[in-house]
């Protein structure tokens, strides 16, 4: 288990004075760290076609990006070379431990952990993120500058598929040694080149922007035949000026369309396959041989730990007399007592048939543990 602390500050005077607001370095954040993964392993993920991976080069100031899958690694040169792989988390359990950490913010806007392992002088070149992010280093050094928004930063576009900005006044301006974090909050200019052979991980957040959400909420009326009530207008009467589109003509157009966002329970639906659906490919996959309900019931009769596979979102919400427990995309309506083993199921990555003895006789639980267990989403240890 990976132990944070923010040296003197606590969790919510980290988030307070820090979260979305300025960056932090957080020397020795992980005391002792131990890297989960070795930089062979990471390079056996960039060669399968399903994970995302980059490499990056910066030699004699020529920067180039190639994607991958790999199938050798002759272009992460001894120095200037940097490889990315994308969402490890999903596919290698060790690594998945260094997101629990940071579980202290909400599950939901967790997104994925990036890896990169970087020869001396390498790096992505200074740039923006979207999103908030710690940088967490392991094995190695490496000099990150890291600076505040500013309208003056200018894009540039060194070559194919590299999003780079001008050069920007730091402040922070430091090596980084293993267990050392960065938090770097959106749009926060920043670049790290390595000193020697370093590997840096990259807990990633989620924030959807408004174009993202519109788009998304249309997309599920659309497929539920939702969001098919018509303007109209019984009461008009004669005007003055027909070519005018009058101001309580466009109320009513704006309300018509925020009554389709006022459905809570249609909102909720929708918010929960959204925000539980994971961005990149994951390995879950339902058993060949599911279990019955009954085994179930035997399994929590038994001393047995259940763990949440990598990549799995999970999430509820309380909606009006129920639960809606939401897991990759999929909706489960739930009763409301069903809090006690939802959240554990929402809140931790691992759970205990002790843990949930006292529910045992609740036919949802034995029957939700069944879709969880049989379609991948939960193994058993
Ligand atoms: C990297 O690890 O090279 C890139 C991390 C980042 O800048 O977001
Ligand atoms: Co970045």
């Amino acid at each position: 288990m990976y132990q944070l602390t923010f040296n003197e500050l606590s969790q919510i005077e980290f988030l307070q004075q820090y979260w979305q607001k300025k960056p932090l370095l957080i020397k020795q954040g992980f005391k002792n760290f131990s890297d989960p993964i070795s930089p062979e392993e990471l390079a056996g993920l960039a060669v399968e076609e399903c994970i995302e991976s980059r490499i990056i080069t910066n030699n004699n100031n020529q920067w180039q990006a190639h994607h991958g899958p790999f199938e050798d690694f002759s272009l992460l040169t001894e120095s200037h070379s940097t490889l990315l792989v994308q969402a490890v988390d999903h596919w290698h359990a060790d690594s998945e431990m260094l997101l629990a950490p940071f579980r202290f913010i909400p599950n939901w806007r967790i997104d994925d952990l990036m890896i990169s392992y970087s020869t001396p002088k390498g790096g992505v070149g200074p740039h923006l993120d979207q999103y908030d992010v710690f940088i967490i280093q392991g094995q190695g050094k490496r000099h990150w500058r890291v600076g505040m928004p500013s309208s003056a930063l200018q894009e540039v576009v060194p070559c194919k598929d590299l999003l780079q900005i001008t050069q920007f006044e730091a402040c922070i301006d430091a090596v980084l040694e293993p267990g050392d974090i960065l938090y770097i909050p959106p749009g926060c200019p920043h670049e790290g080149y390595a000193v020697e052979n370093a590997i840096n991980y990259s807990v990633g957040f989620r924030a959807p922007n408004q174009v993202e959400l519109l788009s998304s909420f249309c997309d599920y009326l659309i497929d539920g035949e939702l969001g098919t009530i018509r303007y109209s207008d019984p009461e008009l009467g004669l005007r003055d000026n027909s070519g005018e589109l009058q101001l309580g003509e466009i109320e009513k157009i704006k309300t018509l369309m925020s009554n389709a966002l006022n459905c809570p329970a249609t909102f909720s639906r929708w918010l929960g396959e959204n925000l539980s659906q994971a961005k990149h490919e994951t390995q879950i996959e339902p058993l060949e041989d599911p279990y019955t309900e009954q085994e179930i019931k035997n399994l929590l009769l038994d001393d047995i730990t259940f763990m949440r596979s990598g990549g799995v979102r999970i999430f509820y919400q309380k909606m009006d007399g129920c639960l809606l427990l939401s897991i990759d995309g999929q909706n489960i309506e739930l009763p409301i007592d069903s809090i006690t083993w939802v959240s554990l199921f929402s809140d931790f990555t691992s759970v205990t048939s002790d843990q949930l003895k006292s529910s045992i006789n609740c036919s949802h639980l034995i029957k939700t543990m069944s879709t969880l267990i049989n379609e991948g989403y939960w193994y058993i240890e």
